[in-house]
């Protein structure tokens, strides 16, 4: 659905030095995906996407977006694919209602099914019961969905947001993860930007990471989150009674621990941060007799593993 080729944009300014928002980068969106375009701030999430909504030309490199070139054929992806970008405008003074059916006469739905659309598509995204208030008087949220409703109107097969939950409160942005998991389930293929990692991992089926311009990895979640935690380590803490040396060295022997440390009386096992072995330890513990108080796990940060991919040079 989408696909890049070197795609590059340098920003020249007049007296200050050139930057390279975005350096050669490539990636893969199949049809059916649910892709994070993931980075920190400034990385050049934003650009991208502009280049591959058309809005904005590469300076070197080329993309195909739902089967048409960016450069070649603009008009073509602005057709087929729906947009939201990451700051809103809208004609303050218009009604959400009029707004989607201003905007629904630009994708030449006739006059006849405008306002049909309109009405659905705000019932889709839970502003029904505002369709009559103006733009303006939206609040934040509202205005994030009435930006959805804009961006589908066209009946995308591929939908690009940049930060859709950006600014939303945890029940804002919970319904916006259903919206989206709903459009897919629709057929939609799905891709979208966001610097927050856990909310790419809980929507996400493939991930592309961004950082200074440049593609640190394009993977599936499931194999980063497995490299990733086969770089960190975990830890499993125990309080137990009936603790002895033997019983330490034992728990030493199991696959996948690296180290025991016996702290005031609790036991802080280091372990690999892609094997779960508590089931292992805790059979041992049951078969030495040993009385277990408490048993914790401490799984690796993965927030903390994102930060420190992108940081520094
Ligand atoms: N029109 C422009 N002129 C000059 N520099 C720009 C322009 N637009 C973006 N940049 C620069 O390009 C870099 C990438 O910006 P971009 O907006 O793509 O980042 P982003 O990943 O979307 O960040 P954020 O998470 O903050 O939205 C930044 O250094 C930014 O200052
Ligand atoms: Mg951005």
């Amino acid at each position: 659905m989408i696909r890049t080729h070197g795609l590059t944009k340098v920003f020249h300014s007049f007296g200050s030095k050139d930057v390279v928002a975005v350096d050669h980068i490539d990636f893969d969106v199949e049809r059916g995906d649910i892709f994070g375009f993931l980075g920190p701030n400034g990385a050049g999430k934003t650009t991208t996407i502009r280049m591959l909504t058309a809005i904005l030309s590469p300076t070197s490199g080329t993309a195909t977006v739902a089967g048409y070139d960016i450069i070649k054929e603009p008009m073509k992806v602005k057709q087929n694919m729906g947009f939201m970008p990451e700051t809103l405008g809208f004609y303050d003074e218009m009604r959400a209602i009029d707004l989607l059916e201003f905007y629904a006469k630009f994708y030449k739905i006739p006059r006849s099914e405008r306002r049909k659309r309109a009405k659905e598509l705000l019932r889709l995204v839970g502003l029904s019961k505002v369709a009559y208030r103006r733009a303006g008087a939206y609040s934040h949220g509202m205005r994030k969905r009435l930006a959805l409703a804009q961006a589908i109107i066209n009946e995308p097969e591929l939908l690009i947001l940049d930060e859709p939950t950006g600014g939303l409160d945890p029940q804002g942005t919970q319904n916006f993860r259903e919206m989206i998991h709903d459009l897919h389930k629709r057929g939609i293929t799905i891709f979208l930007s966001s610097h927050i990692l856990p909310e790419i991992q809980q929507i996400c089926n493939k991930v592309c990471i961004l950082n200074k311009s440049k593609v640190v990895v394009v993977d599936t979640i499931d194999n980063l989150t497995k490299t990733i935690r086969s770089k960190v380590e975990a830890h499993i803490v125990i309080e137990a009674n009936m603790l002895n040396d033997e019983v330490l060295e034992e728990i030493r022997k199991i696959d996948g621990v690296l180290d025991v440390e016996l702290d005031n009386g609790k036991i802080d096992i280091v372990t690999r941060g892609d094997m779960d072995i508590s089931p292992d330890i805790n059979s041992l513990l049951v078969n030495k007799g040993v009385r277990v108080r408490t048993i914790q796990t401490q799984e690796p940060d993965l927030e903390e593993i994102f930060l420190s991919l992108t940081k520094g040079d």
